[in-house]
């Protein structure tokens, strides 16, 4: 048995994991090769669902650059060990060995040639080898501590296994099967969970705004956005409900309710000083057609609009006021009605407290035989591949001890 919904389930194995999603199957490979027994077990129809929806459908599998700094954690140390001991080039030279073609996109995003579905092949090729067996539409009722290991009741029956790892990720897009089970875990087991929230989310505006920028969804520009501690040079899109794209995906994981984005548009110019240079070189221009150099058109009349300036040649304008006139339109602060909530969201921030569990290895300091990998743990990697890298990585520490 490797990939099976109704095979009946071995009395008792060495290491049993629950979820079969990145984290899960990294763990089972890697447990399989040691020579352990290994059964995975998932509630969902098929294995890897957030591997087949990533990256467009072609998996943003790693990033080149992946650092510890890439992470948010309350503990921005706790992530070190493993991606030190798994790295983005284990996972590259993996990838390689299944002679699967892949690309850099921009800023040291990896992405398949072809299509997701090879990296969860590539998984189960390698659970295969590792003899580890997989078992899905299989639902989870208790988990109980035995004196050495744990006995876990299924929907298939019930199982013994010497060491116990969660890696049921977290909770965003519930449609695909994402729940709260890991931190019900945690919590059976007396551990602390950091609050969480749905991160790498577009964010919605309020109906006055979306009204004054309605023929904007579709348009897209490239920002830097900040907030807070936070601060991401790439590209914004109007969407119907507010923005989206990955220069505010990645700052959502900083913004709090209530507070305000600040939005360059025009990232690498000082448009004051521009609109001047422009001015000196080309006086009879007009303004809207001088912005379109950097915005397309209908930006440009947007944030005219906007602003409530008139395009004239610019040598109509005095050069305080054209200088005046590069400042107002360079920002833009925003106060976001909210997020799309997990619905949308890529990621969870928050999760099973760090503190708890040994970064080495990924079992919880308390619970001996219970382990916790990906994105069920706190820590929460930015929008290009880190978060599969952390996936990878925890499930490979925990593999090689569990
Ligand atoms: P993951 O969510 O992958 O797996 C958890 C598994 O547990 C699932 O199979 C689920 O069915 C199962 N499960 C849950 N509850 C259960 C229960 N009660 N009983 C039994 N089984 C249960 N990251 C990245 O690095 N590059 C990218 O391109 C993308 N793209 C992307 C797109 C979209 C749309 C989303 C939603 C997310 C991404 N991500 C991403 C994030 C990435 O998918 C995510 O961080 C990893 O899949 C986390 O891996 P885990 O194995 O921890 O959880």
């Amino acid at each position: 048995m490797n990939e099976t919904s109704s095979s009946q389930l071995p009395e008792s194995v060495d290491v049993l994991i629950i979820g079969a999603g990145a984290a899960g199957l990294m763990c089972a490979a890697t447990a399989g090769q040691r020579g352990r027994s290994v059964l995975v077990l998932d509630h969902a129809n098929k294995v890897g669902k957030k591997i087949l929806m990533s990256g467009g459908g072609r998996c943003n599998f790693t990033n080149l650059y992946t650092a510890p700094e890439n992470f948010y954690s309350e503990n921005p140390h706790f992530c070190k060990s493993a991606l030190a001991r798994y790295t983005q080039w284990d996972f590259i030279a993996l990838v390689e060995k299944h002679g699967i073609p892949y690309h850099e996109k921009t800023l040291g995003q990896l992405f398949c040639d072809n299509k997701s579905k090879d990296i969860v092949d590539l998984l189960l090729a390698e659970c295969r080898a590792a003899k580890a067996q997989i078992c899905t539409r299989c639902s989870i009722q208790s988990i109980e501590a035995l004196q050495k290991g744990y006995l876990v009741d299924t929907s298939l029956g019930r199982v013994a296994c010497e060491s116990l790892v969660i890696a049921t990720g977290g909770l965003s897009i519930p449609t695909m099967g994402a729940t709260g089970f890991g931190y019900d875990v945690a919590r059976q087991f007396g551990l602390n969970i950091i609050p969480t929230r749905a991160a790498l989310v577009p964010f919605t505006q309020h109906k006055r705004q979306l009204e004054r920028q309605q023929e904007l969804p579709g348009s897209a520009l490239a920002v830097t956005a900040s907030c807070g501690e936070g601060s991401f040079n790439e590209q914004m899109l109007f969407t119907h409900r507010g923005l989206s794209g990955p220069a505010v995906l990645q700052i959502s994981s900083h913004w709090r309710e209530g507070q305000a984005v600040e939005f360059d548009l025009a990232p690498g110019y000082d448009l004051a000083e521009w609109l001047q240079q422009r001015y000196a070189e080309k006086p009879d221009s007009h303004l809207h057609n001088v912005l379109a150099e950097i915005w397309s058109k209908k930006l440009v009349q947007h944030f005219l609009r906007r602003h409530g300036v008139d395009s004239r040649p610019l040598k109509q304008y005095g050069a305080s006021e054209l200088a005046a006139i590069g400042n107002r339109l360079q920002t833009w602060q925003l106060v976001p009605a909210g997020t799309e909530g997990y619905r949308t969201a890529e990621v969870t921030l928050g999760g099973v407290d760090t503190d708890c569990i040994s970064s080495r290895t990924m079992e919880c300091k308390t619970q001996p035989g219970l382990y916790f990998i990906g994105e069920v743990l706190d820590v929460t990697g930015w929008l290009g591949g880190y978060n599969f890298q952390w996936a990878w990585a925890s499930g490979h520490a925990a593999g090689e001890v569990a």
